[in-house]
């Protein structure tokens, strides 16, 4: 399933990240941000359990998150940025992270890092600013359905269409979240229009 998520401050938030005149410090900020904005949409799915409470009034009843808290994955470099934001939120996720690097001659997606904790039977949020043409994510996502996990929920900023489809063709369950789908790719794998390259973006390394 594919949600582009409809709220003012995300969209406005995004936008600026797209601009030419958003410097190294503010695309960070705003980056982590965005992750902060994007952890209620992506995790309205997340089943609970209901919780007997003491407050210092009464007893009541409440829930909790049956599960625990999901695991993040982020995909390295610029899933980092999302990264922050997202543990500002929840706060004592468990946290892997998936190493790729594009081969920006066939565009396909090699692994140089995979450090994960135990996936199984757990819900896993992974966090990637850029759906472009689907490879890194289907990659990142084959490591992590490997594990057999409960659930898997894809947070992405920018979505091209070729990507979402990709994704959607070699892992259907995954529920896929971004803030905005754009045009689609141009020839070098580069969303339109997109943002640039959100890593070089994130760690000032464009040349
Ligand atoms: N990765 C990026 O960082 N930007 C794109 O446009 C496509 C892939």
């Amino acid at each position: 399933m594919f949600t582009v998520i409809d709220h003012p401050v995300l969209s406005a938030w995004t936008d600026r990240l797209r601009s030419t005149a958003t410097g190294v410090e503010e695309f960070r900020r705003l980056l982590g941000q965005i992750g902060q904005l994007m952890v209620g949409p992506a995790t309205t799915e997340l089943p609970t359990s209901p919780l007997t409470i003491e407050t210092p009034l009464t007893e009541t009843t409440g829930r909790e998150l049956r599960g625990g808290t999901p695991v993040v994955v982020s995909v390295l470099r610029a899933g980092n940025g999302l990264l922050d934001g997202v543990l500002q939120i929840l706060s004592d996720a468990d946290v892997g992270f998936i190493g790729l690097v594009r081969d920006h001659e066939t565009l396909e997606a090699n692994e140089y890092l995979v450090k994960l904790p135990a996936l199984a039977g757990r819900h896993v949020l992974v966090v990637d600013p850029m759906l472009a043409t689907g490879h890194s994510a289907v990659a990142a996502l084959n490591r992590v359905a490997a594990q057999n996990p409960e659930s898997i929920t894809l947070m992405c900023v920018v979505a091209a269409p070729e990507g979402v489809e990709h994704v959607a063709t070699h892992h259907p369950l995954v529920r896929i979240v971004a803030a905005a789908l754009d045009e689609g790719l141009n020839e070098l794998g580069y969303i339109i229009p997109g943002l640039g390259d959100a890593g070089d973006r994130l760690y000032g390394t464009l040349s």
